[in-house]
């Protein structure tokens, strides 16, 4: 148990430096930066992109070997659409990644002037990061708990009983059926399925 609370706490603690990194780049991308603010920009950009690795490297800590095991989050929609959320925030890092060490290059260790149709550019990718990244917590929290998008379909996991979870660890399958059946009731569901 300890070490699955410190996975998750490993977990956690990398989403909020990823976070944080973020809101640092978007606090400091003016249009007009001194030569502290051009050098800082890639520097947070690589913290940033260490900590991403780190929330990937202990998601599939998770994933792998705690929580409620991998064919559990393989059926789950929202699974999948919180890795999508997650990709769409990498791919909106990779301009503002090209555009600070564009900007460091042209700089030449002085201070730079964005023109501002550019500044404004880059800026709407960092805010549209922090935007998606936002929602990816909502997606692991509806994921964790094992609600779906759609009612259960003939392939999705809750028809099958008992070796769904194949060797995934019995009693993380057990509980998923239970919180999928507790989360099922809450929304009126299991009643029509039993029929
Ligand atoms: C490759 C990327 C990732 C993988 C494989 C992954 C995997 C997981 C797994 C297996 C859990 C445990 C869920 C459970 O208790 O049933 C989890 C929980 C969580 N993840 Fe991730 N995750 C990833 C990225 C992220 C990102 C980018 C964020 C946030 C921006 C995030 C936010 C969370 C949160 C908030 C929880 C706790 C959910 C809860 O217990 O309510 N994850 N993740």
């Amino acid at each position: 148990m300890l070490s699955e609370a410190i996975a998750a706490y490993a977990h956690d603690l990398s989403i909020f430096c990823t976070l944080a990194l973020l809101g640092a780049e978007l606090a400091v991308f003016r249009p007009r930066m001194d030569r502290n603010a051009v050098r800082l920009l890639p520097q947070l950009d690589l913290l940033y992109l260490l900590a991403v690795i780190a929330v990937i490297a202990t998601g599939l800590v998770r994933l792998f070997f705690f929580a409620k095991g991998v064919a559990f989050y393989a059926a789950s929609e929202i699974f999948w659409i919180k890795m999508a959320l997650f990709a769409v925030v990498g791919l909106l890092s990779l301009p503002p990644t090209f555009a600070f060490i564009a900007t460091r290059k042209a700089a030449a260790g002085q201070g730079f002037d964005l023109p501002p149709a550019r500044f404004k550019r880059i800026r709407t990718f960092i805010v549209g990061e922090l935007a998606v990244f936002s929602l990816i917590p909502l997606a692991a929290t509806l994921m964790a708990r094992g609600l779906t998008v759609r009612p259960p379909g003939p392939m999705s996991m809750e028809r099958w009983r008992p070796d769904c979870c194949g060797g995934a660890r019995d009693t993380g399958a057990a509980n998923a059926r239970k919180s999928i059946r507790v989360a099922r009731r809450r929304s009126g569901d299991l009643g029509n399925d039993l029929k």
